[in-house]
């Protein structure tokens, strides 16, 4: 037979499509072609590493892996590495990925993280798909033994995250780690409020990524930043209930950390337990610099403004941490344009450490009130120095 008697009988029997599996010409590979059953109960993992596969080793423009809708796909950890031929890839999702809801099912797996996608440049992950993680089985378990978080970005380049819906992860939701020039936007990540260590997005040993227009509220940190992270903007999020937007925990280990360029803007909170935060361990080196929080609004929220550069393991009788010799440096810190209520006294909580005060702090247009009518909330400094313009309401306590 010739080759357009093959081409003719390729047609009739419906082979030659755009999704042909195992074609280098393709660009569109749908886990379905790859053996996917989507029942939610069958084990998909083979054939999306099979589709991420074929597509990452396609030389054409942008391959797309395809997760359909209308269909669930079960899956465990998996790992989607790079560096893949073509110079962009895409990993569609418009129906629902899941995890093994019991945490038994996940023995004899690596259960530190579920989803990985490992060296990837120029990676568009999009879709108004799900990720579920089914993890409420694992929030009971001691913090140890349920590190599987979500959906992991490592060592990825120029790559963007659109439009996912995360749900009940078993700890973080999204993390974005020894990654750069990351554009996360219009993502949806929810979890119960007393969900424990349910991190909408930690972003560590990062640079350049910007968290935009997204929809935040789950059992921990809404946004953290992590070690090593610098040129950060995080913009137009509304956040609870969680932990608010939190700078750290940094230098858990007694690390020299560098965190720089951190920019939260017209971010809304809503019920979280902090708003502006910043933490850092004792036991920390370093510095945290350049920190702005702007344009954000307060609806009963804990902590409004925090910083706990005191932040330790042991604890005193009452909670408290014995002063140390070391610190992570806070300085140049500016907090503007911020308007709401306080659930709590103390709206403003800036406690920083004797040893290494903080310095360069900046207040201004600063107005809080309590969510409760007739109570004042105050403001409390602990060597925090640094200087206010127009309004601070409540009265700032910063030392010049
Ligand atoms: C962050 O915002 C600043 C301006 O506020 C801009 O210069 C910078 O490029 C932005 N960075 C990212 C990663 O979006
Ligand atoms: C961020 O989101 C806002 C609000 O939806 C939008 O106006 C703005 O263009 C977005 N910026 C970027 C860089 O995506
Ligand atoms: C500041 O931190 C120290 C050490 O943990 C703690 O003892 C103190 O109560 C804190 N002060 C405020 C006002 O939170």
């Amino acid at each position: 037979m010739n080759a357009v008697g093959v081409f003719a009988l390729m047609f009739i029997f419906g082979l030659y499509s755009a999704d042909l599996p195992f074609s280098s010409a393709a660009t569109i590979f749908s886990v379905l072609n790859y053996g996917a059953k989507a029942d939610g109960k069958t084990d998909d993992s083979k054939a999306f590493s099979a589709a991420w596969k074929a597509a990452c080793s396609a030389t054409t423009q942008n391959p797309t892996v395809v997760v359909p809708s209308s269909r669930n796909f079960l899956v465990y950890p998996l790992i989607f590495n790079g560096p893949c031929k073509s110079s962009q890839i895409s990993f569609q999702i418009i129906g629902t990925i899941s995890s093994p809801s019991s945490p038994s099912v996940w023995s004899g797996h690596d259960i530190s993280k579920w989803l990985t996608f490992n060296g990837v440049t120029g990676l568009l992950i999009t879709g108004t798909g799900t990720i579920d993680s089914h993890g409420s089985g694992w929030w009971g378990q001691s913090c140890r033994d349920h590190p599987n978080l979500a959906l992991s970005l490592i060592s990825c380049k120029q790559s963007t995250i659109s439009g996912i819906y995360f749900v009940n992860s078993a700890q973080e939701h999204l993390v974005i780690y020894l990654s750069n020039d990351i554009l996360i936007k219009n993502m949806h990540i929810t979890a119960p409020e007393n969900s424990p260590n349910t991190d909408g997005i930690h972003i560590e040993a990062s640079q350049n990524v910007l968290v935009n227009n997204s929809y935040i509220a789950t059992g921990d940190d809404c946004v953290s930043i992590g070690d090593m992270t610098s040129n950060i903007n995080i913009s137009f999020v509304n956040c609870g209930p969680g932990h608010g937007v939190s700078v750290g925990s940094l230098g858990k280990n007694g690390n020299s950390v560098k965190v720089e360029n951190i920019h939260v803007k017209r971010v809304n909170f809503k019920g979280s337990t902090n708003g502006a935060r910043i933490k850092t361990w004792q036991v920390g080196l370093g510095y945290a610099r350049k920190i702005s929080f702007e344009h954000i609004t307060l609806q009963s929220v804990q902590n409004p403004i925090y910083i706990d550069q005191n932040y330790c393991d042991i604890k005193g009788a009452r909670g408290n941490c014995a002063q140390k010799s070391t610190g992570v440096h806070i300085s140049e810190v500016t907090f503007n344009d911020i308007v709401g209520t306080s659930s709590t006294y103390v709206a403003i909580n800036l406690n920083c450490s004797q040893s290494v005060a903080c310095t360069g702090i900046t207040m201004s247009s600063i107005q809080i009130k309590s969510d409760k009518s007739g109570q004042q909330v105050i403001s409390k400094c602990t060597n925090a120095h640094g200087t206010n313009s127009g309004v601070v309401q409540p009265k700032s306590c910063l030392q010049s």
